[in-house]
């Protein structure tokens, strides 16, 4: 594993959506550098393994599942849902010995996302209490491939300043380019920036006219960021949480996963849509960045006064000595 790899041990990493591994099916992801099979048991439980039979190497994800088993597609090896060996077909008398055992990872469903953890997880898998809101409808983006690292993907999700260059039209505008000063606490071990106001267009589904939105943003792991846009003009409140799945150091994936509260006007699409877009829009402008790793010395870059949440964040991964797709802190 990759020297900076060490700092994602203790992490709960996205892996997939839910709904990517079917009940009965496998597939592979790349990791942190690592290729990982998912599959789904008869319980409907996903299991997360180091994508490599021990036998010789072969991808576990290429096999077949057939109820509690997962069969390795070269020579027949199938494994229990602990990674244990059952059954060498070419030697079928034989008891396959204890250390015949695939590498098997903690893992989890949340937010209709499977998460995985490298080694044993320090924290619980609860930092989007926003999901659970009485009235709310999770919409959960498609991941998508965006070639910088996940820090980078991650400040990008905590900079108002680029809406009305990035997203004209829909969370920025021209004529409301400034951004009011606003506040970063810590809070949980993590960062909260609050009374973050911006002009907006259209930055609710179906929103149109304009309106200043209040923000809060709130970083509860290095890797994962999450806002709330309080309700304004009837709309409901929306809740986004950003799922940044690191593959290397450079490439990351990343999807929204969004809470919309009392909207019944809305299709499940069109706020699949609405999300999605924004999400492209990012993207470029996220892979232009040079270097794709987050410098984390704070002369590397030039910062103003709207930047406050992105040094505030840079700071704490410094003093978290957070490797992982970040230069110059560690
Ligand atoms: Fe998997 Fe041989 S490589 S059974
Ligand atoms: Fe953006």
């Amino acid at each position: 594993m990759h020297n900076n790899a060490s700092s994602l041990q203790g992490e709960w990493l996205p892996v997939c959506n839910s709904e990517d591994v079917p009940e009965g099916e496998a597939r592979g992801f790349l990791v942190a550098d690592e290729r990982i099979v998912v599959w789904r048991d008869s319980l409907d439980a996903a299991h997360a393994w180091r994508d490599a039979c021990p036998h010789r190497g072969a991808q576990l994800s290429l096999g077949s599942v057939s109820r509690d088993w997962i069969t390795c597609p070269y020579h027949g090896w199938r494994y229990d849902i602990e990674g244990q060996c059952l059954h060498i077909p070419s030697n079928p008398a034989l008891r396959p010995p204890k250390r015949a055992c695939a590498t098997t990872f903690v893992s989890e469903e949340k937010y209709g996302v499977v998460w995985m953890c490298f080694g044993e997880p320090a924290y619980a898998l609860d930092f989007y209490p926003e999901a659970d809101v009485p009235g709310g409808r999770r919409i959960n983006l498609a991941p998508q491939t965006v070639r910088s690292s996940a820090p980078r993907v991650v400040e990008n999700f905590l900079d108002m300043a680029h809406f009305s260059f990035v997203h004209g039209g829909i969370l920025g505008e021209q004529a409301h380019t400034e951004v009011p000063d606003y506040e970063v606490v810590p809070v949980d071990g993590g960062l909260e920036a609050r009374q973050c106001r911006y002009w907006q267009p259209a930055g609710m589904p179906g929103q149109g006219g304009g309106a200043m939105i209040d923000y809060v943003y709130r970083v509860r792991r290095p890797l994962i960021a999450s806002l709330t846009k309080m309700a304004v003009g009837g709309q409901g409140a929306l809740h986004i949480m950003l799922v940044a799945s690191p593959v290397s150091e450079t490439e990351t994936r990343a999807w929204l996963v969004s809470i919309h509260e009392d909207d019944a006007t809305h299709s499940d699409q069109a706020l699949y849509d609405f999300n999605m877009e924004i999400l492209m829009q990012d993207t470029p402008i996220v892979e232009s960045q040079w270097p794709k790793c987050l410098p984390l010395a704070l002369d590397a870059e030039l910062h103003q006064k709207c930047d406050r949440m992105s040094v505030a964040y840079r700071r704490w991964l410094a003093e978290l000595a957070f490797g992982w797709g970040t230069t110059g802190g560690v």
